[in-house]
């Protein structure tokens, strides 16, 4: 009998060691001491030992049945080992390999125009001013002297959220927060850059677009220094050749008010389609504060006067690139998106 343990152990180690992988290893384990294993099977026979040997025997048989569950543990380890290690040379990083050049991406024709608004007026001395899209009635009509009747307050043209917010129509509520913020001290020199929501939706109205606000609030500011501004704006903007034309109009909040033109960037003023034959672009609306307005902020409209202006972002930009369009520039077509590289 004990020769035969000896046999089974030296059967068993050999079996063991030779195993290839995880899966035959298991197969062995029960061949040897499963239930029905062969170890297993010279337990059960113990019976048939003569009883001074069976101490003995029981012993032997029981150590080795606990020296090969160990061989199977350390077989099992070395495998799994092995088998990282596989796993480790076929995800191995070359670091020899010439690495992937990252695609940088470029800015939205938008955001190009933007940063070129905020860089000539911030040259002027005009700093940014920020509001919410989220607006109140107040803001967005009543401190600029919007009248209750005036269209753009009807539920039917503007998003609002409740009856007293909703979406701003313009970025002219950012006049009021700017001033009130700092009333009275001088000058107010700012601009607005931002998001503004109408219930308009064609080729050259969206939802949702860009309006470029400023206001100037000081002492002994005349109609001279929009006129002067606008005027460098639109050469800094579209060429040095630009002629700048204004002309009598109407909003609530600006006294007297006016609406800026430009000399046709397509035809130079000789007359295109682009402009109907007339030579001229509008791009702006603008004017003198109204004293109201100054008063409503917190300014005496006696003492300082002030102008501002109001200009859509889109539109600038499809002038600029000769966009046809207004919705490609929310649609993220890359094909139209990568030609302002
Ligand atoms: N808020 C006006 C609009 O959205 C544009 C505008 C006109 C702004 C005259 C101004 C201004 O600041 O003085 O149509």
């Amino acid at each position: 009998m004990l020769y035969k343990l000896k046999e089974l152990e030296n059967d068993a180690r050999s079996t063991i060691e030779g195993a290839k992988d995880l899966e035959e290893l298991k197969s062995i384990k029960v061949q040897y001491l499963g239930k029905k294993g062969e170890l297993t099977g010279i337990l059960r026979s113990l019976g048939s030992v003569p009883a001074e040997e069976r101490p003995v025997i029981g012993q032997k048989a029981n150590a080795l049945r606990q020296e090969l569950e160990r061989a199977v543990e350390l077989k099992e380890k070395s495998l799994k080992d092995l088998q990282r290690q596989d796993i480790w040379e076929e995800e191995r990083i070359d670091v020899t390999l010439p690495g992937r050049p990252a695609a940088i991406g470029q800015r939205h024709p938008l955001t190009m125009i933007i940063d070129e608004i905020k860089d000539i007026f911030t040259g002027l001395g005009f700093q940014l001013a920020y509001g919410p899209d989220i607006e109140t009635d107040y803001y967005n009509f009543e401190a600029l002297n919007i009248p209750a009747d005036h269209p753009a307050r009807d539920m039917q043209d503007s998003f609002y959220i409740t009856e007293q917010y909703l979406l701003r129509t313009h970025t002219s509520p950012v006049q009021i927060r700017s001033m009130e913020k700092q009333a009275p001290k001088l000058p107010v020199r700012i601009i607005c850059l931002g998001k503004v929501y109408r219930r308009d939706d064609d080729a050259t109205h969206s939802p949702m677009f860009h309006q470029c606000e400023g206001l100037v609030v000081d002492r002994d500011i005349t109609f001279a220094d929009l006129k002067g501004t606008l005027d460098l704006f639109a050469r800094e903007m579209f060429g040095p050749d630009q002629r700048v034309r204004f002309r009598p109009s109407f909003f609530p909040f600006t006294e007297p008010s006016a609406e800026v033109d430009i000399s046709c960037i397509m035809c130079g003023g000789k007359g295109c389609r682009t402009c109907s034959y007339t030579g001229w672009l509008e791009i702006l609306g603008s004017g003198m504060v109204h004293p109201r307005v100054l008063e409503i902020a917190g300014y005496n409209p006696g003492e300082v006067t002030g102008f501002a202006f109001g200009m859509g972002i889109e539109r600038i930009a499809m002038l600029k690139y000769g966009i046809g369009d207004l919705r490609l520039f929310f649609s993220n077509d890359l094909r139209f998106l990568k030609q302002f590289s």
